[in-house]
């Protein structure tokens, strides 16, 4: 490691396998949540309802919302519908059929964080639908295989970027991953853009998530009139998936896609 890699990661707490233990707990409610929610997401159902949903999964794991309270976000999970790009809270909206709904849960164990988000198609979708979500999916896949350490963060954000536009979607790239651990917004910040070979380079015991948020729409986004939401600023749709990884010195473990078998899910979402 050279004088410029330690400065310039001097706020990244690195972690040891330990404390990646404790991570791993956290995240892997996170996952059975967002497995489970593929059977609740459906036309008809109120988001309010959902958040119910992910609250009692999360107290009977034995975890505990790392988002209720923070800052002072009022629901358990964010849970987001259509053109919200993200931060959306439930209430009385009736999902619809071809809704996307993404719901972004960050789980707290023991006092260590995992942050996850899937989004989900309620019901039938338009094939354009199919191919935003798709794209978003891909679009992490493309930022995991960066993550290695000897890489650079750079490498993940053009990776994330490429694969975006090679859909012909759109990067909100106003909203970042983020490391993670003891608390949920950790250094570094994880921009979905960037070049290659530029940027922090990634090291062992870096804990980080990967969540890039895509569009059909132009990228930039504004506040929806309840402070909390952040919507496509075209109010086209968005779609998003997050995961949290963590690098160590010869692999790099996605600790929220754990129960998932990646190699058959690398052309589309599980939910597909
Ligand atoms: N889970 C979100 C993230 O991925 C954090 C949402 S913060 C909230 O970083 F306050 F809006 F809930
Ligand atoms: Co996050
Ligand atoms: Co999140």
């Amino acid at each position: 490691m050279n004088v410029l890699v330690k400065h310039s990661s001097k706020n990244i707490v690195l972690k040891t396998s330990l404390d990646v233990l404790h991570i791993k707990k956290a995240c892997k409610i996170v996952e059975e949540l967002l497995i489970a929610l593929g059977a609740v997401i459906k036309p008809g159902v109120k988001t309010i309802d959902i958040d119910k949903f992910a609250g009692d999964f999360i107290f009977k794991r034995k975890g505990a919302s790392g988002l209720k309270g923070y800052m002072g976000f009022p629901a358990n999970v964010c849970i987001s519908v259509n053109n919200v790009a993200a931060h959306g809270i439930g209430c009385d909206y009736v999902i619809r059929d071809g809704d996307l709904i993404t719901i972004d849960t960050t789980v707290g164990v023991d006092g260590w964080y995992g942050d996850g988000a899937w989004t989900y198609i309620a019901g039938e979708a338009t094939p354009e639908k199919k191919r935003l979500v798709k794209a978003a999916w891909k679009a992490m896949l493309a930022g995991i295989a960066e993550s290695s350490a000897g890489k650079k963060l750079g490498d993940i954000g053009a990776s994330v970027k490429k694969t975006a536009l090679r859909y012909g979607c759109n990067v909100v790239e106003d909203l970042a991953g983020h490391g993670i651990g003891r608390k949920i917004h950790e250094e570094p910040v994880v921009l979905h853009v960037g070049k290659k070979g530029t940027g922090l380079p990634i090291i062992p015991g870096m804990v980080f998530t990967i969540e890039p948020i895509l569009t059909l729409g132009s990228g930039k986004v504004r506040f929806h009139s309840d402070n909390w939401s952040i919507i496509i600023a075209d109010d086209n749709l968005s779609a998003q998936f997050e995961c949290t990884l963590a690098v160590f010195k010869n692999q790099t473990d996605v600790l929220t896609l754990s129960n998932i078998n990646l190699q058959k899910y690398i052309d589309f979402p599980p939910m597909f």
